[in-house]
């Protein structure tokens, strides 16, 4: 009977009353959503703790797109949720036409020249703050930054024209730094969030950018680009110190600090002249990918060195730290430890670290 009723309803739907009352309703319901996602996209804290000059203004163009961009999402979602609540189909209706339009040239124009102001008007912004933030100034630092699969190593030059290599990022407060990026392999990015710059490493490319650290402190430096198997341990620190320490350290690095070496140990200095095996473990963060019971960690991305290396010589081990892809442990992939503990781990150190695991994994 409904049903009969149902298929003789033919012909144009009636208009419904209190039209005008539902577009007011769909205007007011979308401003105060408008207000409350700007509010909210402007009170989270998206970004970890500012340590760069480059950093105001690009959280402020951040913040800016913020607001443009909610008012934008939040109507095209409240007109279109709103239209499904109040003219979706009624019972009965089924087989009624919708009202006869034939498009408004009005609001076609409107909502089309809008966007495109808002559109043009960021652009250039945006384009004016990239001009900004990369501009150089006087004589910038120079770091060569080489990616490869899966670790950054960071080349400084140092007196004339020697290069030495850390695995870790120092850069002066206050200094404004200019990176060359290089990779050996595939794509990586180098990403320093607290810096707000983020670029492509790419092979056979000089990708280069500058920032000028301005706050105390040690940040995560990401790969960003995925890359392999080991993207997600691609990972260093960039430590930001005072120019004096700066110096001290460029001039220690990579040095064999031979007087500690005989002296047992024991300086206070910045790690180069660290010949404590254990310490090194832990500074090299061998811990994040591999379990070892004397030092306590537990990473499970690598083979567990209480086991594989329980009846293992120290030229093993030493061989297994300088060429990771010389010998895979059982169950476990290859190309995932960073090839570049040679380079980086200065000879004394690289020594103790194997003395020191080769000691703790003899449990007897
Ligand atoms: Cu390198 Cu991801």
């Amino acid at each position: 009977m409904g049903l009969e009723e149902r298929t003789q309803k033919t012909g144009p739907r009636p208009e419904r009353p209190h039209a005008r009352a539902d577009w007011k309703q769909m205007v007011g319901i979308g401003v105060v959503a408008s207000i409350l996602g700007i509010a909210a996209g402007l009170l989270i804290d998206w970004f970890p703790i500012a340590a760069s000059d480059e950093a105001k203004p690009i959280d402020t163009l951040w913040d800016v797109l913020i607001i443009f961009s909610v008012p934008v999402f939040v109507g095209v979602t409240v007109v279109v949720l709103f239209s499904v609540w109040k003219f979706s189909m009624r019972p009965g209706e089924e087989n009624l036409d919708g009202p006869p339009i034939h498009g408004n040239t009005r609001l076609e124009v409107i909502w089309t020249a809008i966007p495109a102001v808002i559109l043009v008007g960021l652009c250039t912004y945006a384009f004016i703050v990239l001009e900004d933030v990369e501009a150089v100034e006087g004589r910038p630092m120079e770091v060569r930054v080489v990616g490869e699969q899966f670790a950054w190593t960071f080349y400084y030059k140092r007196g004339g024209n020697e290069e030495v290599a850390s695995r870790e990022l120092y850069v002066p407060k206050d200094q404004q730094v200019r990176f060359t990026l290089q990779s050996k392999d595939v794509l990586h990015d180098f990403w320093v969030p607290a810096f707000r710059m983020k670029k492509d490493a790419v092979p056979g490319i000089d990708v280069t950018y500058t920032v000028t650290p301005n706050r105390i402190g040690s940040y995560p430096i990401v790969c960003a680009e995925l890359c392999g198997l080991g993207h997600a341990v691609m990972r260093s620190t960039a430590h930001v110190v005072e120019r004096p320490k700066f110096d001290t350290w460029l001039s220690e690095l990579g040095q064999p600090a031979e007087e500690e070496q005989g002296g047992g140990g024991g300086g206070g200095g910045g790690g180069s002249g660290e010949t404590d095996g254990k310490a090194i473990f832990a500074s090299e963060n061998c811990g994040s990918c591999h379990t070892l019971a004397d030092a306590g960690t537990t990473g499970a991305v690598g083979p567990d060195l209480d086991d594989v290396l329980a009846d293992k010589d120290e030229a093993f081990i030493k061989t297994s730290i300088e060429d990771p892809e010389a010998e895979i442990a059982d169950g476990y992939q290859g190309g995932i430890m960073p090839p570049n503990y040679r380079e980086t781990i200065p000879g004394p150190q690289l020594d103790a670290l194997v003395t020191y695991l080769s000691e703790v994994t003899k449990g007897g």
